[in-house]
């Protein structure tokens, strides 16, 4: 526990200044494209891939280790797509196993609150806090589509706005199910709305935490709501300016719920390639990049706009010049935008490529980029503290471009000039994530 009362976001840097001190935390895997083919790339379902880089963020004194969640493999046109392919294991077994060869690192889980019960969640999320010593996280996703409905509660799905609605009370009833344990022993817990109806005797004395905390990763208004009143981490993709209007957007929705806004940790996610000059950073960047993205992917990547077969076209050559198709056959096409969104992105592609002179492969590469920070250690370790410091976020979820060694090069030669530079800590807070995040500790029942 964090004993001196203090937070650990603010402190005197080297220069005797007062600066606020950013959150880092890495995350694995990160699957919009096929970053597995990187040859240094280890076996997504080997341990020693999730072992290796949950270490190194821990040397890095990161506050936690997230797993990102997909609970169908990627498909398209029937068959699993080269994105898709690497496997996805279950998230509190590996955390759970990574508890054992850690001792301080945060452990979050993505657990999907559409299609779980909030009981099952709530044991497993309380097993881990035991077993971690006091580190678990629940990334709390609500899944964007009816698509990977289909492996779950008979094919159902819910309407956008009764996901988070059913999340938000998911996130409620476990929370009342953590507090259901006094000093003498359990209680009845007892939740009652409209998405669950659920009573009992929790079965879980309460981890070190009491109430692990939960990360919201989400972007829409009941999106951005469901942050505002109940995450402690919102894991954005937004960075540059619209990071900066996100982030206030996100501190007056906290205000507004009453709650401190100080204690919400606004963190998007980012990649990263180091140098040890700027250009050699940016051909590593570009290397990285032409690895996830091969011809197959670069076609993949358009077709899902198309709507259309584009085989026959070069991945090298020119964007189609027909047009997406309006009325794909949903069999075929699961997962399509609405025709005029794809036939607006479609023109919007076709433009910046022209102007460009960029090939379908070089188009994709640039459009799955992201906005990584480039460029030697310093030059990095800079422009995260000038972005931080600006208010644009309190930290960053980094993505590494393969692992488990994608981490290494950033903790050794990005943490400490950032340590330098005084926006960041040099030793862990205290011992459970919450500490390592600034929250208090839970209310206990
Ligand atoms: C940065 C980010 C990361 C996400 N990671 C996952 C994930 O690992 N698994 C998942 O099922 N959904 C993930 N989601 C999807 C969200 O849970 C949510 O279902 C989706 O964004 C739709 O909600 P929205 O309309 O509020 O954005 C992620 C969303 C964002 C913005």
């Amino acid at each position: 526990m964090n004993t001196t009362g203090t937070s650990d976001t603010s402190t005197m840097n080297t220069t005797g200044t007062t600066g606020k001190q950013m959150h880092l935390a890495a995350l694995f895997p990160a699957r919009h494209t096929a970053g597995w083919r990187d040859p240094r790339f280890g076996d997504h379902n080997d341990f020693a891939t999730f072992s290796g880089l949950a270490r190194t963020a821990q040397r890095g004194l990161f506050d936690f280790f997230l797993l990102a969640d997909y609970p169908r493999l990627t498909e398209h046109r029937g068959t699993v797509s080269d994105v898709g392919i690497a496997g996805e294991l279950d998230q509190t077994t590996v955390l759970s196993a990574l508890s054992s060869v850690t001792e301080r690192i945060g452990l979050v889980a993505t657990v999907n609150a559409t299609f779980n019960e909030p009981f099952d969640v709530a044991r497993r999320l309380a097993t881990l806090d035991h077993f971690s010593g006091g580190r678990c996280g629940w990334n709390v996703v609500t899944t964007s589509d009816a698509w990977t409905g289909e492996n779950f509660r008979r094919g159902g799905y819910l309407p956008h706005a009764d996901r988070y609605r059913r999340a938000a009370e998911f996130v409620d009833a476990a929370r009342t199910m953590w507090g259901g344990w006094t000093a003498d022993g359990p209680t009845r817990f007892r939740h009652e709305g409209s998405q669950f109806r659920v009573q009992g005797h929790f079965t879980v004395p309460p981890g070190p935490q009491g109430c692990p905390p939960t990360v919201q990763a989400g972007d829409s208004e009941q999106g951005r709501e469901f942050a505002a009143s109940h995450a402690d981490v919102v894991y954005s993709r937004h960075l540059g300016a619209a990071g900066l209007d996100f982030t206030a957007d996100i501190r007056n929705r906290v205000a507004r719920h009453g709650r401190n806004p100080e204690q919400v940790k606004v963190m998007p996610g980012v990649s990263f390639a180091l140098g040890d000059t700027d250009q050699e950073a940016h051909d590593n960047a570009r290397a990285a990049q032409a690895q996830a993205v091969s011809p197959e992917l670069a076609i993949w990547y358009l077709e899902r706009t198309w709507g259309r077969v584009l085989s026959d076209h070069d991945p090298d050559g020119p964007l189609p010049d027909i047009d997406p198709d309006p009325e794909p056959d949903p069999d075929e096409w699961p997962r399509l935008s609405a025709a005029p969104v794809r036939l607006r992105r479609a023109n919007k592609w076709r433009a910046y490529a022209s102007r460009h002179r960029l090939g379908i492969r070089e188009l994709v590469m640039r459009l799955t980029a992201g906005k990584p920070f480039i460029g030697t250690p310093s030059r990095v370790a800079q422009q995260m503290t000038d972005y931080v410091r600006s208010g644009g976020a309190d930290g960053f979820v980094l993505v590494p471009a393969y692992a488990p060694g994608g981490l290494d090069e950033f903790v050794d030669r990005v943490v400490p000039e950032l340590q330098q530079l005084g926006s960041y800590r040099t030793a862990y807070p205290g011992e459970t994530l919450r500490d390592h995040l600034g929250l208090p500790p839970a209310p206990r029942s």
